[in-house]
């Protein structure tokens, strides 16, 4: 039994309320959490976003629109554990070290947001190092990484390969606000670089991608790694 560690992307999971895409993640990481052990951590999609949206318009400060950030991925993170029921531990985990904890059940770990200045994915880069996960997974609205946002450049090109180097030059361009909409935060390539796990990229807009990759080995996305060896099925 290995560790996986997902960074399920808010506007993945709810790209609004009504949208969500809950019952369909249901099975999909019921299928994963049967052969492996797994922790997910959830984002904030578009509620966080209009939250944060609203901050900003009345004046208020960065730090305190993350704060409010960080109570929606709690809030999306709550109805996962709940939609997953008996599988999930019954807690959203507020922190690394009571996520590990919680793992000692056995089941399925759900965690949110942490601290301000960053994003679920850093959440996911630094539980991922604290339970030695053998993989990293970022499922996003993309398939992997490109040179450019391909939902505005149409030359963008996806890498196959990067090292955790090479992502770090291409999430170093963008910027970090409350909000901020990039494939990866730069905490989370910081940490991917220093803890040499794997990382993959990929599409998670449909829910069966992921159990496919972690399970079977078949999947398009971005693999950041250090080494040139086969990452998935694990
Ligand atoms: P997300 O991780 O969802 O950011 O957190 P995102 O980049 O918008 O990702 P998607 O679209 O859901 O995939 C939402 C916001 O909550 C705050 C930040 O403001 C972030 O943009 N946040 C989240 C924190 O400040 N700290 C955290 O640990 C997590």
């Amino acid at each position: 039994m290995k560790t996986v560690v997902i960074s399920l992307g808010g506007s993945i999971l709810i790209p609004t309320l009504e949208k969500n895409k809950i019952k369909e993640y249901v099975p999909v990481l019921e299928e994963i959490a049967a052969h492996h052990r797994l922790f997910v951590v959830v984002g904030g999609g578009g509620e966080a976003r209009r939250y944060i949206t609203v901050a900003r318009d009345l004046g208020i400060d960065e730090g305190t629109s993350d704060e409010i950030g960080i109570l929606i991925t709690r809030l999306n993170a709550n109805l996962l554990v709940a939609a997953l029921g008996d599988r999930a531990y019954p807690k959203v985990a507020e922190s690394h070290s009571e996520a590990k904890k919680f793992a000692e059940s056995k089941k399925i770990v759900i965690m949110g947001g942490i601290t301000p200045g960053q994003t679920t994915d850093a959440v996911a880069a630094v539980l991922a190092e604290r339970v030695g996960a053998s993989v990293f997974v970022n499922a996003t609205s993309v398939d992997g990484i490109y040179s450019a946002d391909p939902k505005k450049d149409k030359k963008a090109r996806r890498f196959d390969t990067l090292t955790p180097d090479q992502l770090l030059g291409i999430v170093g361009k963008a910027g970090l606000g409350a909000g901020s909409n990039v494939v990866l935060d730069i905490v989370a390539a910081r940490v991917v670089e220093r803890s040499h796990i794997p990382l993959v990229v990929l599409d998670g807009r449909t829910p069966e991608h992921l159990s496919r990759a972690i399970c079977q080995g078949e999947y398009t996305g971005t693999v950041v790694s250090e080494k040139k060896k086969k990452i998935l099925p694990l």
